[in-house]
């Protein structure tokens, strides 16, 4: 028999991506979305990607009593992966409450849920923003976590905390944190990808936007730091990559492969890439030129980080695959495929 996973925000960007992934891996996948950042015809293009559809329903995780109904009609659920969260870093810091009620009520009312209808593996989609500005790179999952500089970053170094503390008081439950890079491109078939509401508050899309002739320059944040071209560094990893990992860590939870209660992955390339060296990649493999400038550094960001991966490449046998021209390639297919309808 399929083993069942249930994915919460399974029609976002990395959830439908992963998806695809469990689907193809011979998962049973059941998503779960209330579609307040995503769209429900992604539905559609799973199955048309991958043959199958996945169950789904409207829900929102915050709602208790629609969850544990759920949870009730839904039995013999082998892992959850978590990925139903917000996620713009701005944002966040002009709703503090709408980020911290919505993104860590639904992770208290998931775990809760866990409990009581015996779920016992949670994969959670973390940060390498708890990481803060590293002192050591390639930065390693025992880096010390640095206090969040944003609502959205505190939710995740809570919401670890969370689990971990959970983990530690129940012996039936056992989860993986992955801590992701920064995640960019979309499906070769162009059919699923990031879908970002109004303008783009992150790199990628606000490349291929500008691209197209949606926006009329990329705004470059700062060239004046501490890097080898002054530009922020950062270490971007293709979806698809992403989404594989995603598998390979709910395959180590249900197959009882973990090494302990609770586990953290740094998933990344272990490449550093500026956003000048970003911009030159996505110009090589579309052979579309970005109109650019540089201004003012984001309050915020990080100067420099990118992963030291070898845990995950060994742990879990997992390493990216996909080289940031290829990222590039698909994130401009998919814009290209969107701005057709
Ligand atoms: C941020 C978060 C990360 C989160 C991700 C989700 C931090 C430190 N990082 O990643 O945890 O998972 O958002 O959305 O909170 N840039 C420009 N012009 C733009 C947009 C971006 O120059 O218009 C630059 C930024 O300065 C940065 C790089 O591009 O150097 C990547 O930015 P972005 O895509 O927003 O991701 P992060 O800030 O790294």
């Amino acid at each position: 028999m399929k083993k069942k996973i249930l994915v919460t925000g399974g029609t976002g960007y990395i959830g439908s991506h992963t998806a695809v992934e469990l689907i193809n891996e011979g998962f049973e996948v059941v998503i779960i979305d209330n579609l307040y950042n995503s769209e429900i015809e992604v539905i559609e293009r799973i199955e048309k990607i991958t043959g199958t559809k996945p169950g789904f329903e409207v829900l929102d995780i915050c709602d208790n009593e629609k969850l544990t109904d759920f949870f009730s009609r839904n039995k013999n659920i082998s892992a959850i992966i978590h990925f139903a969260a917000y996620k713009a870093v701005g944002e966040s810091v002009r709703k503090p409450l709408e980020y911290y009620r919505n993104n860590l009520v639904s992770l208290i009312n998931l775990m809760e849920a866990m409990k009581k209808f015996m779920v016992s593996n949670l994969v959670f989609s973390s940060s390498c923003t708890v990481y803060g500005q590293p002192e050591k790179l390639p930065v390693t999952e025992d880096a010390p976590l640095q206090p969040a500089t944003s609502p959205y970053g505190n939710t995740k170094q809570v919401g670890e905390a969370i689990i971990r503390d959970t983990v530690s008081s129940d012996e039936n439950i056992r989860a993986i944190a992955l801590r992701y890079f920064n995640p960019i491109g979309a499906h070769p078939s162009a059919l699923i990808g990031e879908l970002p509401r109004g303008i783009p508050e992150n790199l990628v899309p606000y490349i291929t936007q500008t691209a197209h002739g949606l926006r009329d320059e990329l705004k470059v944040f700062g060239n004046d730091y501490d890097t080898p071209d002054g530009y922020c560094i950062r270490d971007y990893l293709h979806v698809v990559d992403l989404a594989k990992a995603h598998v390979v860590a709910v395959k180590r939870l249900t197959d009882g492969k973990n090494k302990s209660g609770y586990e953290v992955f740094n998933l990344g390339t272990g490449q550093g890439v500026s956003v000048l060296e970003a911009i030159q990649a996505f110009e090589r493999a579309t052979g579309v030129k970005v109109k650019y400038r540089v201004v003012d550094r984001r309050p915020g960001d990080i100067e420099k980080i990118w992963a030291d991966p070898s845990y995950a490449n060994i742990e879990l046998g997992w390493k990216t695959i996909s080289t940031l021209d290829q990222a590039m390639k698909t994130a401009w297919d998919w814009e290209n495929q969107i701005r057709k309808k």
